[in-house]
C-alpha cells in the first residue's frame, strides 16, 4: 500500500465504496476478508452471490471495539472474559444476536446467535473506523475453496467482484480466527484457529468441541466436512511420497520419495507451528496448481496444528 498518504487514500476509497454497497478486499491478521456493509442487505446478498456460499452459511460480523459488539449481541460472562484476553485479535465469538442490532438478517442466516470479532489489523481497524459500521466479512475466497492470504489470492478468486483490494502483503497468522460459541451456558469450540484451544481452555477451562460433521444440519454451517478443498486430492499422515504426487512436508526430515515429488512445499524446515499456519494456505494453493494429488507429513495436533490438520481432514473429505 505505499507510503501513508496512498495509504489513507486507499483506506478512504474502500470505506466510499463500503457505503455504495461494494465489496472490498479487506487484510485481517488471519486472512483476507470479502468486506460488505452489514447493515446493507444487497450488499450482503452480493457477498454470498460472488463466494457462491449458500445463504444458510452465516458471515462473521467485524467491528472495532467491544462496546461497538455490545450494540448488536448480548455478551456472556464467558464472552467478555474472552474478548477481554483475545480483541482486538483473531478471536470469533458467537453470542445472542439483539433482535434490534442494525444488521442485515442474511448476515445471521436467520439465526438468533451473531458472529463476532475485533480485529487486530491495523488496515481492518483503520477502515472500521472510516466506514463507522460494522462489516461483514466471509475469508475472500470462492465458497469451499481454500482461503486468501494475499491480495493476489484474492485477485485470482474475486478479483472482478470487487470494487479494490487493500493489499497490505501475506497476512500475519495465515489461518483463520478461531470461533467459540458462548451463546448457551457449555462454551464450545467451533471452528480451531489462530488463537490455539489451550490458549481459550487456559481462560475458560476445558472446552467441548463441535462433535462431527453433521452435513445435513451444520452447527457452524460453513464446518461442512468438505469445506477449505484445494482441486486436488490430498492423502495424509504419509511415511512416504509416490511417484507423480506433491509433497506438502513438515520439519527437517523428508520421507522416502520426496527426491521424486512433482514439487515440495515445507511449511516450517525447523518444526515451527507458528510459521507453518502463516505458510499453509499459500503452500496449499501452490501445489494445487502443481499435481493431481498432494501428500501430506503429518503435523503435531498441539497448538496452532489442531486447526491445521482440521482443514486438512476437510480438505481430505470426500466431495
Ligand atoms: O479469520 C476469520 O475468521 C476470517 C476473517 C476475514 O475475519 N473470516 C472467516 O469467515 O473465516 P468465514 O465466513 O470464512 O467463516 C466464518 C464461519 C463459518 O463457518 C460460519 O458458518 C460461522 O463462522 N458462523 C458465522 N455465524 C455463525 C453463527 N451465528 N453460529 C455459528 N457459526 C457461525
Ligand atoms: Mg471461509
Amino acid at each position: 500500500m505505499g507510503d501513508a498518504a496512498s495509504r489513507r487514500a486507499g483506506i478512504a476509497a474502500a470505506a466510499v465504496a463500503l457505503r455504495r454497497g461494494k465489496l472490498v478486499g479487506m487484510p485481517t491478521e488471519t486472512v483476507y476478508g470479502l468486506a460488505a456493509d452489514a447493515t446493507n442487505p444487497d450488499a450482503v446478498a452480493a457477498i454470498f452471490l460472488a463466494k457462491g456460499r449458500p445463504r444458510f452459511n452465516p458471515l462473521i460480523v467485524h467491528v472495532g471495539s467491544l462496546a461497538e459488539a455490545q450494540s448488536l449481541a448480548i455478551l456472556s460472562p464467558d464472552a467478555v472474559r474472552l474478548a477481554g484476553a483475545f480483541w482486538p485479535g483473531p478471536l470469533t465469538l458467537v453470542v445472542r444476536r439483539r433482535a434490534a442490532a442494525s444488521v442485515a438478517d442474511l448476515v445471521t442466516a436467520g439465526l438468533d446467535t451473531i458472529a463476532v470479532r475485533v480485529p487486530r489489523h491495523p488496515v481492518a481497524q483503520e477502515l472500521l473506523a472510516a466506514f463507522g459500521a460494522p462489516i461483514a466479512a466471509p475469508s475472500a475466497n470462492l465458497s469451499g475453496h481454500v482461503s486468501a492470504t494475499t491480495a493476489g489470492h484474492v485477485a485470482a478468486d474475486l478479483g472482478d467482484k470487487v470494487a479494490c483490494i487493500l493489499d497490505a502483503g501475506p497476512t500475519e497468522l495465515g489461518l483463520e480466527s478461531t470461533i467459540v460459541d458462548v451463546s448457551a451456558t457449555v462454551p464450545r469450540l467451533l471452528r480451531p484457529g489462530a488463537v490455539s484451544r489451550e490458549r481459550i481452555e487456559a481462560k475458560l477451562g476445558e472446552l467441548r468441541t463441535l462433535a462431527g460433521h453433521d452435513q445435513a444440519r451444520p452447527l457452524a454451517p460453513g464446518m461442512l466436512a468438505s469445506h477449505y478443498a484445494p482441486r486436488a486430492k490430498l492423502r495424509l499422515n504419509v511415511a512416504e511420497a509416490l511417484p507423480g504426487e506433491a509433497l506438502l512436508a513438515f520439519g527437517g526430515h523428508l520421507p522416502p520419495g520426496a527426491d521424486r515429488a512433482a514439487a515440495i512445499r515445507n511449511l516450517s524446515p525447523s518444526g515451527d507451528l507458528t510459521e507453518a499456519a502463516k505458510n499453509f494456505f499459500a503452500a496449499l494453493r501452490a501445489l494445487d496448481s502443481r499435481a493431481a494429488k498432494i501428500a501430506v507429513m503429518p503435523i503435531p495436533n498441539r497448538g496452532l496444528g489442531e486447526a491445521m490438520n482440521d482443514r486438512l481432514s476437510r480438505a481430505a473429505a470426500p466431495r
